[in-house]
C-alpha cells in the first residue's frame, strides 16, 4: 500500500468504526497486516474454503479493498488482531454483499480466521461484536451469511451465533462456474433481537 492522495491508511473521511472484544479488535488495516493476510490467504486450509489460495498481490489487492471500503463507509470486513499477542489474526465484520442475488442487496456478516487460531471461538466472538454493531449502532433489522454447503466450520458459527438457515434461498454463488465444487452456497439470517 503506497501513499497517495487516495490512500486508503490516509486520514478518513468518516470516522473509522474500531470495535473490542475480550480477545480481538477489529480495526482498520495497517501496513503490518500485508504480511500475514498474505499468508493466511495463500493457506490451502483456508483456500479450499474460500475458492482456493490467493498470491501475495491478490491478497494485498484484497485488503486494499477492504481498508479502501471501511476509509469510505467507516466499517466493512476489518482486520482481525488479538489481543494477547498483539498478531494479525484474520479479518472479518460487516459488508454489503458485492453481487446480485434473491436476497440482495443486504448486509454480510463474515469471518475468516488464521487456522493456528481456530478452536478458540474466536470467530464467534468476532461476529457477535460486529452484529451487536449491525443492530445496535446502525440500526439494521437483519444481517445474513452464507457459506460453501461443504463449509461445515463456518456454517457452525452461523448456529452458535443463532443465526437461522433459509434453504428457499440457498444459490449458486454467481463468482464461481457452476461445476465449480464450492458452487453451491447455503444461506443464514439473524434479525435484531
Ligand atoms: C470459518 C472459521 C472462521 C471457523 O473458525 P472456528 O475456529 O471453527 O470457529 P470459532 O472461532 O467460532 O471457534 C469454534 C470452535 O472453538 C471452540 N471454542 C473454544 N472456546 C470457545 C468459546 N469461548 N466460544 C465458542 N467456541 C469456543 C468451539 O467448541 C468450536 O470447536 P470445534 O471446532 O471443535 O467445534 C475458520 O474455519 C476459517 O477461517 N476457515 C477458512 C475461511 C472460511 O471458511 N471463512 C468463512 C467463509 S464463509
Amino acid at each position: 500500500m503506497t501513499a497517495s492522495a487516495t490512500d486508503p491508511l490516509a486520514p478518513p473521511e468518516v470516522p473509522t468504526v474500531r470495535l473490542e472484544t475480550d480477545r480481538l479488535i477489529l480495526r482498520q488495516w495497517q501496513h503490518g497486516d500485508l504480511g500475514p493476510v498474505a499468508a493466511l490467504r495463500g493457506d490451502v486450509r483456508v483456500g479450499e474454503t474460500l475458492g482456493g489460495t490467493l498470491t501475495e498481490d491478490q491478497a494485498h489487492a484484497f485488503a486494499q479493498q477492504m481498508a479502501t471500503e471501511i476509509a469510505g463507509r467507516g466499517w466493512g470486513f476489518f482486520a482481525m488482531e488479538d489481543r494477547r499477542s498483539g498478531h494479525f489474526a484474520g479479518f472479518g465484520g460487516l459488508r454489503p454483499i458485492p453481487f446480485e442475488t434473491a436476497f440482495t442487496p443486504a448486509i454480510e456478516l463474515g469471518w475468516t480466521l488464521s487456522p493456528a487460531l481456530w478452536g478458540q471461538g474466536l470467530a464467534t466472538e468476532a461476529a457477535r461484536a460486529a452484529s451487536s454493531f449491525a443492530f445496535e449502532t446502525l440500526g439494521l433489522d437483519e444481517v445474513v451469511a452464507y457459506t460453501a454447503a461443504s463449509n461445515r466450520r463456518s456454517q457452525a458459527v452461523m448456529r452458535r451465533l443463532g443465526m437461522v438457515p433459509d434453504p428457499a434461498l440457498d444459490f449458486d454463488h454467481p463468482r464461481l462456474a457452476p461445476d465449480h465444487p464450492l458452487a453451491r452456497h447455503v444461506f443464514y439470517r439473524l434479525r435484531r433481537p
